[in-house]
């Protein structure tokens, strides 16, 4: 194994605690890398000696790759003209009761073959590597039947293949009741057929909680059956109304409760008290245009925030992490360093990857490299390509 270094680089965000702010920052530094792993980073005034292939970057600052935590990425087709009603007044729960939104892509999902999937799947992989994404979150949903989650999830376990990008699976068989089942039937297919055949195809399982979705006690009972059959829980959590889904997920010890733009002080309390992140979703929130997220709370109770794209083709149908820290800055009033963070560090911990979003020894070596002197720079000038390279695990692939 050749080591390489990374050297030239003007601001370092390593993300290790008690470092110079929010992002340990380290100015004129050097990162090594040996097999995929960070073997060393800091200060080039206190670099070891350099070994094999050097990559100057020339003054440019570099960063963990971007984490995106709650993604949708697998669908077939769109839902533009939708988009466009609620533009103009329509609610997201009126689309969905006229047999619209999720039930749409349901069907369009279910109709495209395995290779279309893919396609379609590959494609926003790669805007999202192109982006600066090394690791994504994708969760099924789409299917609601046992043979559409599993291809979903299926598709999903393939992108990888494809695109250098790593993929962290969730199983979201309780997205919606199907048109035609009866709650109570489709709840018990999800426990008693969908949980066990999904259980190896899945780190997570996720429950959309909320009105006009599943109820609490209807979560639990999914989320229960799913922990028992191996499953990790998160949970979609007080986004279209208040419903306790927020303590639900503490009092299960769920990776995440995500969306929250009406979490409650308790809610927070609880999150904080359980090690519950809070995954932002401030796409979905534009989209929506819902009251944003109770972002200083979940601070003052020292919540560990992160931030994700929910890419869905329904209520956010966006790629890039870049724009959802500079949306974090401008909806909810993040410093553009606790972005940052909360695009990096914040999603590894939603999906507990502990070696990434952090560059230190032992990390995996997933880079961005931007093409500026400071990381600011990717809030500042949200719409400009500062994407200079990505390395994945080591490798420069962008
Ligand atoms: O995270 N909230 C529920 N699920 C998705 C939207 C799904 C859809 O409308 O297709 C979300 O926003
Ligand atoms: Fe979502």
């Amino acid at each position: 194994m050749i080591p390489t270094r990374i050297t030239g680089i003007s601001r370092l965000v390593t993300n290790v605690p008690g470092g110079e702010g929010p992002l340990g920052i380290v100015e004129r530094a050097v990162i090594d890398i040996v097999g995929g792993r960070v073997t060393w980073a800091g200060a080039s005034s206190e670099a070891p000696p350099p070994q094999g292939t050097i990559i100057d970057v020339e003054g440019r600052a570099v960063m963990p790759g971007f984490v995106d935590p709650h993604t949708h990425l697998v669908f077939a087709g769109d839902r533009a003209s939708e988009f466009g009603l609620r533009s103009s007044g329509a609610s997201y729960a009126s689309i969905h009761e006229s047999g619209g939104g999720i039930m749409s892509t349901v069907r369009s999902t279910r109709a495209a073959t395995d290779a279309g999937l893919l396609d379609g799947s590959v494609a926003r992989a790669r805007s999202m590597l192109a982006t600066g994404t090394t690791t994504v979150e994708v969760k099924s949903g789409y299917g609601l039947d046992l043979e559409t989650e599993v291809r979903i999830l299926e598709v999903a376990a393939r992108i990888a293949a494809e695109v250098p990008i790593d993929v962290v699976r969730t199983f979201l068989g309780a997205h919606a009741v199907p048109a035609g089942v009866d709650r109570n039937e489709y709840l018990d297919r999800v426990v008693n057929e969908m949980i066990p055949v999904c259980a190896p195809l899945a780190r997570y399982i996720d429950v959309f909680c909320d009105s006009g979705a599943f109820a609490v006690e209807e979560t639990r009972r999914v989320l229960e059956a799913g922990v028992a059959a191996g499953f990790r829980p998160r949970i979609h959590a007080e986004q279209l109304s208040y419903t306790g889904a927020a303590a639900l997920a503490a009092d299960m010890d769920a990776a995440s409760a995500d969306h929250l733009d009406h979490l409650d002080a308790a809610g927070a309390e609880a999150m904080a008290q359980h090690g519950v992140v809070a995954v932002l979703l401030p796409g979905a929130a534009l989209s929506m245009r819902a009251d944003p997220p109770p972002y200083r709370l979940l601070e003052e109770r020292g919540v560990t925030v992160a931030l994700a794209t929910d890419c869905n083709p329904g209520t956010s149908y966006w790629l890039s992490m870049q724009s959802m820290a500079a949306l974090a800055v401008g909806l909810f009033g993040m410093t553009p360093a606790k972005a940052i963070w909360s695009a990096t560090r914040g999603g590894a911990l939603a999906l507990e990857e502990s070696r990434k979003g952090i560059v230190t020894a032992g990390a995996v070596a997933d880079l961005l490299v931007i093409d500026a002197d400071d990381p600011i720079h990717l809030v500042y000038r949200p719409d400009t390509d500062l994407v200079w390279g990505v390395f994945k695990s080591g490798e420069r692939v962008v």
